[in-house]
């Protein structure tokens, strides 16, 4: 790994990328150009492994580029780090935890523990799903609610809302996740607790979120069912701290396990998928891993040159380190991936939002870039005029589904499709209109296009995997660790004190100015000073 060395700027291949950056970023060269000079550039610049394709043509990467990215990765021993990975060693060194949440989809898992879950979560989904399990006056489940945040909330609800066609039409499934009560209650307002069913997805079972939104559905259950008893056939937990749910009420064969070699945002594939089990059933919720599954033996066994997560993280350490690059715009033309930017922003941002290395040094180029991004078409009718015209420089990753989804709709989806193609286009061909500067969009401007033959499970799986490994790469070489997140530990210590504060049972005087009077005020139009 690039922790053998000081940093990825202190390898050769760095110097050599500084240079070749400045020759791509010449005011006469033109992305576009690229495939004037070379015929097969699309073939050359592409890259497809299943029924998933990468094209990186549109980028500023010329041979010799590309190749000097995969040496950067190959100095900073990017295929020891992924048999690290793989192999179980205990890679999340300020956690002193081993990463392999790729054991969770391999069907040859050396790990007895996710065999045994997988077979635990089916007779769950069985149980539910067909309506043996019963609710405490005797009908059957309708409604499961996860209560979870993050890596407990994300995943299984982008995947469940992604996959809806896929629906077993069973059981609805809801994602409540913010501390704010409105979110709990509005998810409620139209439930029936005799026939709802709730996940604690916690790993550590102790997040206030959770913990609140928790406590708040406990009771509004116990105030229909008026007996404890009643939690029992209400109430399912996922989490690591068995403890904790017991003493919440939840025991037995309603505990699900889950360990600390899952990192929460990696854990969508563990049992904190039961929501997605119960929306598209186990069948599909095995489809899932196996696509995931799919893309780790892509990951591990391709040559780094054909290697679709290291093409992805080498284009995006090139921009972030040469190209003044400081956001990605990730944009599905899809609604049905509607939630995929949300779930990226946690997976990218909370693993590589980190200013110091693996040696606790301050990084030497930029680490770990802002993702946002909403589906297309939409996103073109309000902040892709910045994309074309604008001063900043952001990469795009387009992402569309050859195929409509429902038969019938083949038509609109080719307005879709040609939608995704044409913006892809646009960005990097430009317009020029002679004396007309306001109409001048300058083109030149890089993104990839992920195009996949239908969306399904397997896919699905794919793509998000994908993603996963491609954060992993970036993580190797701006040699960061990418399973820790201790800046977020900060906000949730301040928050408890910040609490006992507005609620008029701790003093404020030690606060600045600012956080005083803003608590002052609160505590005045709450009626209580
Ligand atoms: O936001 C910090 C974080 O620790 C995430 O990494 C995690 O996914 C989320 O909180 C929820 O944590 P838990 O599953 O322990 O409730």
């Amino acid at each position: 790994m690039c922790s053998l060395m000081n940093s990825p700027t202190q390898t050769s291949a760095w110097t050599r990328l500084a240079t070749l950056s400045e020759d791509l970023q010449d005011e006469d060269f033109r992305i576009s150009h690229l495939f004037d000079e070379s015929a097969n550039r699309f073939e050359r610049f592409s890259l497809a492994h299943d029924s998933l394709l990468l094209d990186y043509s549109k980028n500023f990467l010329t041979d010799e580029s590309l190749a000097t990215l995969i040496d950067l990765a190959r100095e900073c021993h990017l295929p020891a780090a992924i048999e690290a990975m793989f192999g179980g060693e205990k890679i999340n060194r300020s956690e002193d935890r081993a990463v392999l949440h790729v054991a969770l989809r391999d069907p040859d898992t050396p790990k007895q523990e996710v065999l045994d879950t997988l077979a635990r979560m089916e007779t769950l989904v069985e149980a539910i799903n067909s309506g043996e399990w019963k609710g405490y006056s005797g009908k059957r489940i309708a409604n499961v609610v996860n209560i979870g945040i993050g890596g407990s909330d994300l995943g299984p609800a982008l995947v469940s809302d992604a996959l809806s066609a896929f629906s077993s039409g069973s059981v609805d499934v809801h994602f409540v996740s913010n501390v704010d009560p409105v979110h709990l209650r509005n998810t409620l307002s139209s439930l029936n607790p005799e026939t709802t069913l709730f996940i604690i997805a916690s790993k550590s079972f102790t997040t206030l979120e959770t913990h609140q939104n928790g406590k708040a559905a406990r009771q509004w259950l116990l105030n229909s069912a008026q007996n404890e008893e009643a939690i029992a056939r209400h109430f399912i937990a996922v989490t690591t701290n068995e403890s904790a749910a017991t003493e919440f009420g939840i025991l037995g064969d309603k505990l699900l396990p889950l360990w600390d070699w899952v990192g929460g945002r990696y854990s969508l594939w563990s049992a904190i998928g039961l929501p997605i089990a119960l929306a598209i059933g186990m069948d599909n919720f095995r489809a899932l891993l196996a696509g995931a599954h799919a893309m780790d033996r892509h990951f591990q066994e391709a040559d780094l040159e054909e290697n679709m997560p290291v093409l992805m993280a080498l284009v995006s350490v090139f921009y972030n380190g040469f190209f003044d690059c400081h956001s990605t715009a990730v944009v599905p033309y899809s609604q049905q991936l509607n939630r995929l930017p949300a779930y990226l922003q946690q997976l990218c941002m909370e693993s590589l939002g980190k200013a110091v290395d693996i040696q606790g040094r301050q990084v030497a180029t930029n680490s770990g870039e802002v993702i946002w991004g909403t589906p297309g078409t939409n996103g073109q009718h309000s902040y892709f005029q910045l994309l074309h015209q604008g001063t900043q420089f952001v990469p795009v990753d387009f992402i569309a589904f050859a195929n409509a989804a429902t038969v019938g709709d083949e038509e609109q989806h080719r307005h879709l499709l040609a939608n995704c193609f044409a913006q892809s286009l646009a960005l990097m061909n430009g317009h020029t209109v002679a004396h007309e500067p306001h109409k001048h969009v300058p083109g030149n401007r890089p993104s990839n296009t992920l195009l996949i033959e239908a969306l399904n499970p397997y896919n699905l799986g794919s793509l998000i995997a994908l993603y996963e490994h491609k954060v992993f790469v970036q993580s190797v070489i701006w040699n960061i660790n990418a399973f820790d997140q201790w800046g977020v530990q900060l906000g949730k210590l301040l928050s408890g004190r910040l609490f006992d504060a507005l609620s008029g049972e701790a003093p404020t005087q030690d606060f600045d100015a600012s956080t005083r009077g803003l608590i002052d005020l609160a505590r005045k139009w709450n009626g209580r000073k």
